[in-house]
């Protein structure tokens, strides 16, 4: 598989072009795919908006073959302004003609566990199988960010979820974050065809080196996949110096 460090750099110029270029590419997989298309989405500002370009300039895109999975959620309910799933609902769910039956928000009721078994479940059936195989992929495209502090989806830095290689969905209480997540585990991550990580701004410069590095330490490091592996980064993420 290809690990984290070693995924294929594109450096735009800032956070627009990032999300401008993560919509294009995302259209074009779309567009040379048949039967269903399952994207595992992303929270922050810069997937934000990519999803209200996806909503304004991809609206004609098969909307009704998407299957829109999310890669993480603040264990909060769904209208909380935190909520990964009212951002995507506000910038592209409520502007686009996908079936509601296509779009998988993660639970956040009952307990945080009990919450990610039954996601698992959910996950299990858009799969159409309970095991995950190298040549039979999750995800077309899982969607991630990076934090400050090596953080990608909801694996923190300190939590047990980070030692999940079983489950597909796992739950943790982060140190430095205010609610319990849900996540995506890294099993469940690696079965991909494309992982893109979207980093934009020179506050994310040190932690893109130290990842690109190969710094174990960091959560995101850890990160596999049995497809392609895309980081997206602006200048500034990039550590380019010119980019006033
Ligand atoms: C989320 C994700 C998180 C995010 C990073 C980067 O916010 O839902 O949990 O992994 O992708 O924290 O966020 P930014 O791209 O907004 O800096």
């Amino acid at each position: 598989p290809t690990d984290a460090p070693n995924g294929r750099v594109d450096i735009a110029t800032d956070a627009e072009a990032v999300a401008q270029r993560a919509a294009s590419l995302i259209a074009e997989k779309v567009r040379g795919s048949s039967g269903p298309f399952v994207i595992a989405l992303s929270g922050g500002s810069t997937p934000k908006r990519l999803y209200q370009i996806l909503a304004s300039d991809y609206a004609d895109l098969p909307w009704d073959r998407m299957q829109l999975v999310f890669g993480d959620e603040r264990f909060v309910p769904a209208d909380d302004s935190s909520s990964n799933y009212r951002m995507v609902s506000e910038a592209l769910l409520s502007k686009v003609d996908v079936p509601s039956a296509n779009v998988h928000p993660m639970p956040t009721d009952g307990t945080p566990a009990d919450a990610a078994l039954r996601y698992q479940g959910i996950l299990q059936r858009i799969h159409g199988s309970d095991t995950l195989q190298p040549g039979k992929p999750l995800f077309d495209i899982v969607l991630l960010g990076l934090g400050e502090n090596g953080h990608t989806a909801s694996l923190f830095p300190g939590t047990d979820v980070l030692n999940e290689r079983k489950a597909w969905v796992g739950s943790c209480t982060p140190l430095d974050a205010p609610h319990d997540r849900l996540t995506l585990t890294y099993p469940a991550i690696q079965s991909s065809r494309l992982v893109m990580f979207l980093v934009a701004g020179a506050g994310k410069a040190e932690i893109v080196a130290k990842v690109r590095g190969g710094d174990a330490a960091q959560p995101s490091t850890q990160i596999r996949t049995d497809g392609e592996l895309l980081w997206l980064l602006d200048k500034a993420a990039a550590g380019e110096r010119d980019h006033a």
